[in-house]
């Protein structure tokens, strides 16, 4: 089989996992993933762990940090928040934008997802824009009216070199941390849509150049078939992202098969 966009899998540990419990977890980690080649490879811990991630890893290529959050600022009186460019000053790669916890537990606008996009991109952090539909829409069939809204919302008004640096995660909200996965079909369709789309604001090209991951209750058991539908570039992972053992297989899903 052949793999056009190298594939990229992304570990959400959400707020779990001590700086002291993140020197174990990479021992383990890196020694499992050590043989694993031809895929990206993004760990996203609580902005406490990030420090103490980022020194044990070092300059390590293989494995790039990212963070879940970012404040739209570059800095000033912003009470708790992260900026940019505290987290390049610890070699954080990529950032989370928009996840639906953000978006639904913490009140965040299209509006305000799009300032952090931008800031993101303006920052040489790459941002994983999360995008997603609840329940209540899916039955409604509204999934890809709320993800072209959602899509429009970020992304509109951003030259197409801006949108080919983004990353786009498609996450059910019904799929997140309850055990139901969308299907690999349901998961194909949304993804394609989402491609066509990025075709529409970007060209398809770029488009067809850009990675679309999949998040919600991916485990070892369902990564492989989730990442071998065509559109599906990798997956975004959060609990089972928690078990280093667990999470290297879901990596070694993602490699290329000789
Ligand atoms: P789960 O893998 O726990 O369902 O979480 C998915 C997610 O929200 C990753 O960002």
């Amino acid at each position: 089989m052949s793999f056009p966009r190298k594939k990229l899998v992304a570990g959400n540990f959400k707020m779990n996992m001590t700086s002291s419990e993140v020197a174990p977890y990479l021992e383990v980690f890196r020694q499992e993933t050590e043989k694993l080649n031809d895929v990206d490879i993004v760990l996203i811990p609580p902005f406490t762990a990030i420090a103490k991630a980022s020194e044990i890893l070092g300059g390590a290529q293989k494995i790039r940090l990212g963070a879940q959050n970012m404040s739209p600022e570059a800095k000033g009186a912003y009470t708790g928040e992260i900026s940019a460019p505290m987290l390049r000053d610890l070699f954080v790669r990529y950032v989370l934008v928009g996840h639906s916890e953000r978006r639904r537990l913490f009140g965040e606008t299209d509006e305000l997802v799009r300032r952090k996009l931008v800031t993101a991109l303006a920052s040489e952090l790459r941002p994983i824009l999360c995008v997603g539909e609840t329940l209540e829409e899916r039955q409604a069939g509204q999934e890809k009216a709320i993800l072209e809204g959602q899509l429009r919302g970020a992304l509109e008004g951003l030259t197409p070199d801006q949108i080919s640096e983004v990353i786009v995660a498609y996450e059910p909200v019904w799929a997140i941390g309850t055990g139901l996965t969308a299907t690999p079909e349901q998961a194909q369709e949304a993804h394609l849509f989402i491609r066509d789309y990025l075709g529409k604001l970007a060209g398809t090209s770029l488009a067809n150049k850009a990675r679309i991951l999949y998040g919600g209750s991916v485990t070892p058991a369902n990564a492989k078939e989730l990442m071998s539908q065509p559109d599906i570039d990798g997956a975004l992972v959060g609990g089972a992202s928690l078990d280093p053992r667990g999470f290297a297989e879901i990596v070694a899903a993602a490699t290329p098969e000789e």
